[in-house]
């Protein structure tokens, strides 16, 4: 038999939303099946009761041809199924392999055998060919392995059917070549794989069949071969994507955010942003290329205020700011920010939605007079944004957690957007949102451009920034390796820059 999952009919119904309305989906074995749809459609809420994180209100979960019950993700790990979660589970503070055996120690004598669980591990990480130190404490890995490590531990609990949860939003190029290849051995070896992804280039690359969620619903399923990134766009979201988007000319505006001489160290000592000097003007949108881990998110602490431990000065609005002066004081004087990292920094999730949006617009002028914050005029701008961006919420009294990924990122540049900023610094804007929110926030950044406000974009997406940028500094190694104007951008000669590889002799050499 080639079916290894049979999601049949299933119901699964939240305060206000139904987030799953009778689906159905077989999962084959030897095969890597794709879940796309929009924000918010119940995509991770469906996988989360294949997990047995939650039980289904109706329907049936058939395993192998057996029907299953799961009480617990326990349940689900003991038939072999595992799931790397949209955001990753992994304790920080434990080394590798501790964290992969937390599921399931090797017990001798009553104590955890860590010898042999490494020995199991290490054999692993010999048939699916990953390079690992087990040994490493958790949180000095790069994003890309501590993904391994997820994968890793479901493969040590004997997972032959892996859920992949949005797996590449916070990777880089090179980290999605190697997990691709991963993925593939995967299933040449048996397994079946389910994989979610806003990417539809993705799908098109790595899945055998896809099955389209719109709205709670199943709405579509194709073979990958039959089909391109254009239908599935339509499948989603009832129209094709847009392709390019207009913009006017340039102006040649004053001076919104200018920084020199920045340096920092991060918190081992190492420099990890060196010597940045850079403009942005009203009127342009200046793109930050890069590799993540070359400096970005470090640059980006500084000027929002964030870290206030660094060398060099920053200007809003042809302003000198003090090194101590907090995130509020650089938002009063012009600055708007959305955060890379919407779990940590950009939202509280325990929090009401109304709350989350509250955080930042509560210290605006037309809300907060002489300290007394009018809630009605702040619940009618975050109703008008909810309407704006079309964002799916529960009601305003949620809790931030009760969102979907791609709705909580759509409500954090919502709340940002709304408070105005001359200059906005917009980090990954799209990470996890759907691809008819992404036009749409690119819409709106170039709106906020040609209406003369300057805009920082830093994004992984090399497409993102090609899209919108006037022009394009790309870091590496903690400095600007190069500057590439409007007019001469090519994705070329941006991940040449990427690579640091800066002079014309070098780049032949690489040709
Ligand atoms: N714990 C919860 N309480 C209330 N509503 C919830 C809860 N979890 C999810 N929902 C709602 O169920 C719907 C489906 O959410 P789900 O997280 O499955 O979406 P998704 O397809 O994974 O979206 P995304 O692409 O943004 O990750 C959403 O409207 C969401 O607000
Ligand atoms: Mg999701």
């Amino acid at each position: 038999m080639n079916e290894a999952v049979l999601l049949k009919d299933i119901v699964k119904v939240f305060p206000g939303t139904i987030a799953n309305d009778h689906v159905t989906i077989t999962i084959r074995k030897n095969s890597i099946h794709g879940i796309v749809g929009e924000n918010g459609a119940g995509k991770t809420t469906l996988m989360k009761q294949l997990y047995g994180m939650y039980r289904p209100d109706g329907g049936e979960i058939w395993l192998n041809g057996k029907k299953a019950t799961f009480h617990s993700p326990k349940d689900a790990i003991s038939c072999r199924i595992g799931m790397v979660h949209q955001h990753f589970t992994l304790v920080n503070s434990m080394s590798v392999v501790e964290n992969i055996i937390l599921g399931r120690p090797v017990i001798k004598h009553g104590f955890v055998d860590i010898k042999k669980a490494k020995e199991e591990i290490s054999q692993l990480c010999r048939k699916y060919n990953f390079e690992m130190d087990l040994d490493a404490k958790t949180e000095d890995l790069p994003v890309g392995l501590k993904q391994r490590v997820e994968i890793l531990k479901a493969l040590y609990l004997g997972a032959d059917v892996l859920i992949m949860d949005e797996p590449t939003a916070v990777l880089t190029p090179q980290e999605i070549t190697e997990l691709f290849a991963t993925l593939r051995s995967l299933r040449d070896l048996g397994a079946s794989i389910i994989l979610i992804t806003h990417k539809l280039s993705e799908v098109i690359q790595l899945t055998d069949e896809v099955t389209v969620l719109r709205d709670g619903k199943v709405t579509g399923h194709v073979f990958t071969k039959d089909t391109n990134e254009q239908e599935l766009a339509r499948m989603m979201i009832g129209r094709g994507l847009q392709l390019h988007i207009d913009k006017q000319e340039t102006k040649d505006g004053e001076k919104a955010l200018c920084v020199k001489n920045i340096r920092c160290r991060n918190d081992d000592g190492i420099m990890v942003v060196d010597d940045v000097s850079f403009e942005v003007r009203y009127g342009e949108i200046v793109g930050i290329a890069g590799v993540q881990g070359n400096g970005q998110t470090e640059l980006i602490e500084v000027i929002s205020g964030m870290n206030q431990e660094y060398g060099g000065t920053v200007e809003i609005d042809g302003q000198g700011v003090p090194m101590k002066a907090s995130p509020w004081q650089r938002r009063t004087m012009g600055l708007g920010h959305i955060p890379e990292d919407r779990q940590i920094q950009g939202s509280a999730p325990e929090a009401t939605i109304e709350d989350n949006f509250l955080m930042t617009t509560y210290r605006k002028p037309e809300i907060n007079y002489h300290s007394l914050i009018s809630r009605k005029k702040a619940m009618g701008e975050l109703e008008a944004m909810v309407g704006k961006f079309k964002i799916k919420i529960p009601g305003c009294k949620a809790k931030g957690s009760s969102l979907s990924g791609g709705n909580m990122q759509k409500l954090i540049f919502a709340r940002e957007y709304n408070l105005n900023p001359k200059c906005l610094i917009a980090a990954q804007p799209t990470r996890g949102v759907d691809i008819g929110a992404m036009e749409f926030i690119h819409n709106r950044l170039v709106e906020m451009r040609d209406q003369g406000k300057a805009v920082l974009l830093v994004s992984n997406e090399l497409s993102e920034i090609m899209l919108l940028s006037d022009r394009v500094l790309v870091m590496y190694e903690g400095k600007i390796s190069g500057e590439v104007k409007s007019g001469e951008l090519s994705e070329e000669k941006i991940g040449l820059l990427m690579a640091g590889i800066t002079g014309e002799k070098e780049a032949q050499d690489v040709e």
